[in-house]
């Protein structure tokens, strides 16, 4: 089976949301716990800047079966040029390369809409997505300590930076 990516567009939102509120759910993602609406999940999708793009990947037969965006990392114009992204597979289809796929696609949509610099925040113990991004060339920044509350716990979250412009990282 082939797969591809391309920009998300308004019916792909049931998609988006049941993908993310996976996320959510298996606890390896966000510290956000309180699970989306469609009607939300529209809302985040439709009201975005041009440059703040959000991709799909899919099947042959259009089944949608992860999303990645490309998110404001602080309103302040000097850090125009940065973006957070966020990444999520369909819960069983992890593990099969897709990953990789949807965020080679989003490298390069970043690129083209100028940023020059991608950034994340990821939890230690993810890893999937620790090693998705180090494959992908993503450095580790650092590690804030108790940076949020997870049922109850303390949770550690791993800031990680790609340069897109150039590889300054190993000047
Ligand atoms: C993290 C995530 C986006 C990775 O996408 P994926 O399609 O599962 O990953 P891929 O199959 O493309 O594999 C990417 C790398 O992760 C590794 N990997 C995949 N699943 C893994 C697992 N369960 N445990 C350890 N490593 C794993 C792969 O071996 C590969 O590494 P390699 O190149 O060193 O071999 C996906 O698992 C996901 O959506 N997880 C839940 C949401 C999430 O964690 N989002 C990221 C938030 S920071």
């Amino acid at each position: 089976m082939g797969y591809s990516t391309r920009e998300a567009k308004v019916q792909d939102v049931p998609a988006i949301t049941r993908i993310y509120n996976q996320g959510i759910e298996d606890r390896v993602a966000t510290l956000e716990t309180r699970l989306r609406t469609e009607d939300e999940m529209k809302d985040w999708l439709l009201n975005r800047s041009e440059k703040n793009k959000v991709l799909v990947i899919e099947d042959e037969n259009n089944n949608v079966y992860g999303w990645a965006s490309l998110n404001i990392f602080n309103s302040r114009c000097c850090y125009s040029g940065i973006a957070d992204i966020s990444i999520y597979i369909e819960r069983q289809m992890r593990g099969k390369g897709l990953g990789k796929i949807l965020l080679t696609s989003l490298i390069k949509t970043a690129k083209e809409q100028g940023f020059h610099k991608m950034v994340l925040s990821t939890f230690k113990y993810n890893e999937a997505g620790q090693r998705l991004y180090k494959a992908m060339g993503f450095r580790e920044v650092g590690t804030y300590i108790r940076q949020g509350m997870l049922d109850g716990k303390w949770v550690d979250v791993t800031i990680m930076e790609k340069h897109l412009l150039d590889d300054v990282t190993s000047k």
